[in-house]
């Protein structure tokens, strides 16, 4: 599907590792070239014409963006280096100033360490109790689950949508439901589900939503933090400096903009952000709904094929996503990846920065297949022939 338009799938290559990040469409690369041979100047600040394309181009993706999530307001869309500042910035920008000690902040293990660790820094600095909702027997949170690991002191639920190791799409309409019933803040880390899945930010009523351009086509460097307006307004910018601030003067006075203004400090990813809206335009030519449809038929066909190895193991038989998360047994999840890398084949291997999800699974690392659209069957059998021989992995992995 598409695979023309991908400069790098005309390499002898095999690639599985879309959860780290996408492959980019020439359309994209192509943006952003543009940007730097015909109008590269800086936003926001010139008062000459290339100077105001870059405006255009650059408000152009804001509106884009809008138009992607369903949010209600332009100035709700902010654009960050990725998930991981969006995360940082909801974190110590908004809710540092909003908890208090024994405050509660609910996450999961299977979250993504950006998911994770902000949220620890105002545990610590802070005296806020992190808990764990816990996961039923497929790895999946459920709302029975969330309404059992609330308490009077529960502020926040911070869930990714779709998670990187196991795959499973979060009931987010109906936790934001409930949470919004008991003055509880949801914040979603879309790393994963925003690239996959459409994402309608009223419908789902999300407080905070958080993503990266490179994991949907887009350029790195790039990301989103969506905020409801009322909510952007009391998030303190992280980042002091130029472009933000209306004025100040030797006595410490300092006026911010308005929003989305005041919380993109300093020169932007200009680049970035033009190659984030033709990566989007290109996803909404597709659109999500074929996406997500093709990586669950994709999904399906990888599982009907590894199933029948005995050898190995599934960590994430139930999921609705394109990732597959598994070992072969007696054989470091590393040393699979490196044969597969033999054969051209990337996959990743590891943690994936999903560093407590042990405890939930009772495994330290997987090798994780994570597909986007424009992979195929011919692909999958390639990788499954090369799984089903173990001794042959066995000696060809060093
Ligand atoms: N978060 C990315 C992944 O899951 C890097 O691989």
């Amino acid at each position: 599907m598409h695979r023309d338009d991908f400069p790098m799938l005309e390499k002898d290559i095999i690639y599985f590792d879309n959860g780290a990040t996408s492959l980019k469409p020439q359309v994209v690369i192509d943006k952003m070239n543009d940007y730097y041979t015909n109008y590269s100047a800086n936003a926001h600040r010139g008062d000459y014409d290339i100077s105001y394309q870059v405006d255009l181009e650059y408000e152009n993706t804001r509106d884009l963006v809008k138009e992607f999530l369903n949010a209600k307001f332009k100035e709700e869309i902010v654009f960050t280096s990725g998930t991981t500042e969006s995360l940082n910035m909801i974190a110590s920008g908004f809710f540092a100033k909003l908890l208090e000690t024994g405050d509660e902040i609910l996450i999961t293990n299977s979250e993504h360490a950006s998911n994770v660790l902000p949220w620890f820094k105002l545990a610590r600095t802070l005296g806020c109790v992190i808990k764990y909702i816990p996961l039923d027997d497929n790895l999946h949170v459920t709302l029975n689950n969330v309404k059992e690991s609330i308490s009077p002191r529960t502020k926040i639920i911070s869930l990714a949508g779709v998670t990187n190791v196991i795959g499973d799409i979060r009931p987010i309409k109906e936790i934001t439901k409930f949470a919004h019933e008991h003055d509880i803040f949801v914040v979603v880390d879309g790393a994963q589900s925003v690239p996959h899945l459409k994402t309608d930010v009223q419908d789902l009523d999300i407080d905070f939503l958080a993503f990266s351009g490179h994991k949907m086509l887009g350029p790195t460097g790039i990301g989103v933090l969506y905020g409801k307006k009322e909510l952007l307004e009391n998030l303190e910018p992280i980042n002091l400096g130029g472009g933000m601030n209306e004025s100040f003067d030797n006595e410490n006075e300092v006026y911010l903009k308005d929003l989305p203004t005041k919380l993109e400090a300093g020169t932007p990813n200009i680049s970035g952000v033009i190659g984030l809206g033709a990566a989007i335009k290109y996803l909404q030519e597709i659109g999500m709904d074929n996406i997500h449809e093709r990586e669950v038929a994709l999904r399906n066909y990888l599982i009907d094929k590894l199933v029948i190895i005995p050898y190995i193991d599934i960590i994430n038989l139930e999921a609705d996503s394109g990732i597959v998360a598994f070992n072969v047994d007696d054989i470091f999840s590393q040393d699979v990846a490196y044969y597969l890398n033999k054969y051209n084949i990337c996959v990743r291997a590891g943690s994936h920065c999903a560093k407590i999800l042990k405890n939930s699974t009772g495994v330290t690392n997987s090798i994780r297949i994570s597909l986007y659209f424009y992979n195929t069957e011919k692909e999958i059998d390639t990788l499954v022939d090369l799984l089903k021989n173990k001794d042959k992995i066995l000696k060809e992995m060093i």
